[in-house]
């Protein structure tokens, strides 16, 4: 079974996409994960993030995986573990722009096939239910307001010990969600048949509930 969770950044996708995947022991794929570490390995070498054949000559040579650790998913790379390195403001930025090129995407997009089809998954992204996995057995799309979202981002990073400023982290969500959302390959949108929810008002954990309550439901003969 595959299991589609969209949505902008900060919106609670991270949250409600690990949630499932504990309470029905599913694989966790985070996808922008995958987009992160492209972004950390191509700078790392010194790459042009702007050259759409480099970086995706890159991405071809990574090979991901994902593992439970501590109740933590972590995203290997080629045998390494990445962790706080690609969660930095100026590793989201990059995975924003290289993400945009339609090379490093195929690339990806074949890999997070191949990861999905090893077993039942949860994919958090972008484009799961849209490009992915368009015949994913459930599909939501969470969203909040950018103001919402920022507060959330700033309290994350002050229980984190790092410094942040509200207006900052709300001009770098608009950027990144206007980015994501104009690009001409498999820009941010709800698929037709997603379920759509809007977290700033509803608590994460009733969108867990009633995403589960989906789930088996359609598990019913
Ligand atoms: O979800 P995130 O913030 O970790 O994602 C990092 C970037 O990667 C984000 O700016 C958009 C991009 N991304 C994407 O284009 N498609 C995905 N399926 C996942 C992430």
């Amino acid at each position: 079974m595959i299991i589609a969770i969209d949505g902008p950044a900060g919106a609670g996708k991270s949250t409600v996409a690990r949630r499932l995947a504990e309470e029905l022991g599913f694989q966790l794929i985070d996808t922008g994960a995958m987009f992160r570490t492209v972004a950390f390995e191509s700078e790392r070498a010194g790459l042009d993030l702007y050259d759409e054949q480099a970086v995706a000559a890159l991405a071809r040579r990574l090979c991901f995986e994902f593992r439970w650790e501590a109740g933590d998913n972590v995203v290997y790379c080629n045998g390494v573990a990445m962790q706080q390195e690609i969660r930095s403001a100026e590793v989201s930025r990059n995975a924003s722009i290289i993400s945009a090129l339609p090379a490093v995407r195929q690339v990806l997009l074949e890999q997070q096939r191949e990861v999905g089809r090893e077993r039942s998954s949860v994919l958090e992204g972008r484009d799961i239910g849209t490009v992915i996995f368009p015949d994913a057995e459930l599909k939501a799309f969470i969203t909040a307001s950018p103001e919402v979202r920022a507060e959330r981002r700033v309290e994350q990073m002050c229980e984190q010990g790092l410094e942040a400023s509200y207006d900052d982290v709300l001009q770098e969500i608009l950027d990144r969600d206007r980015r994501d959302s104009e690009r001409e390959v498999a820009p941010l949108r709800r698929a037709d048949d997603a379920i759509a929810l809007d977290s700033t008002e509803v608590e994460v954990e009733e969108i867990v509930q009633l995403l589960l309550a989906a789930v088996h439901a359609l598990a019913i003969p």
